[in-house]
């Protein structure tokens, strides 16, 4: 089970007992009227209780609505770990997730894909990844754990658009050097299939790789 936190608001907490009265005795000793008397006090006494009622009974009413959603709701409600079984991922096929609220693909590599990473390419911006985001599990060529499986968070590294995979476009592949790659629709940028950016285009960094782990050969979790 995920945890999370929840901040209660108590309000001025604590106010009741430092209240003076005109003559700096504390104003619940002091036998005033107002917000100094015992009136007031208790007045105040009340809207700090209510405060933490109020807080409690949100943490109450919002447990069993989290309780009874299935695990991987639950898990994308508090942002924690997504499984996701690979098992039937064809190879050239991409799969997207939700992840904390952001799209993840899952994408089964060819061995012809795997091989067109491994050359050097002169038109990629980050070859080797330096200035971008992956686990260190996966600084290398592919950008992954297993060279056959890519994860990477499916947002473009410019304004936040959804790239989409291309396995049949002619320029793009021969500008990779390889059989496929992913083009953002938005404004041009362009990555190959590991999510390294080509240089001279709007996207300055390559996508995200997210940490994940294998739980077995098909299925892996992500965060
Ligand atoms: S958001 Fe992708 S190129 Fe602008």
């Amino acid at each position: 089970m995920s945890t999370f936190d929840v901040a209660i608001g108590v309000g001025p907490a604590g106010t009741a007992g430092q209240l003076r009265g005109p003559a700096g005795v504390p104003a619940h000793r002091s036998g005033g009227a107002g917000e100094h008397g015992p009136a007031g006090a208790r007045r105040q006494w009340l809207v700090a209780a209510t405060g933490v009622i109020g807080g409690a009974g949100l943490l109450a009413s919002a447990w069993p609505l989290l309780d009874s959603m299935e695990p991987s709701a639950r898990a994308l409600a508090v942002g924690g770990p997504v499984t996701v079984d690979v098992s039937d991922l064809a190879p050239g096929q991409l799969r997207t997730v939700l992840w904390r609220g952001k799209p993840v693909w899952l994408m089964r590599r060819t061995d012809a894909m795997v091989r067109a990473l491994e050359q050097p390419n002169p038109v990629l911006a980050d070859p080797a990844s330096k200035r971008s985001e992956q686990p260190a599990s996966c600084a290398n060529a592919t950008r992954s754990v297993r060279a056959d499986l890519f994860v990477a968070v499916g947002v473009c590294t410019h304004l936040g658009c959804t790239p989409v995979l291309r396995l049949d476009d002619a320029a793009l592949n021969a500008e990779l050097h390889a059989p496929g790659g992913f083009y953002c629709p938005c404004h041009g940028s362009r990555f190959d299939l590991a999510g390294r950016v080509v240089q001279d285009v709007p996207a300055s960094t390559n996508l995200e790789v997210p940490e994940y782990r294998f739980l077995s050969d098909s299925s892996l979790q992500i965060g």
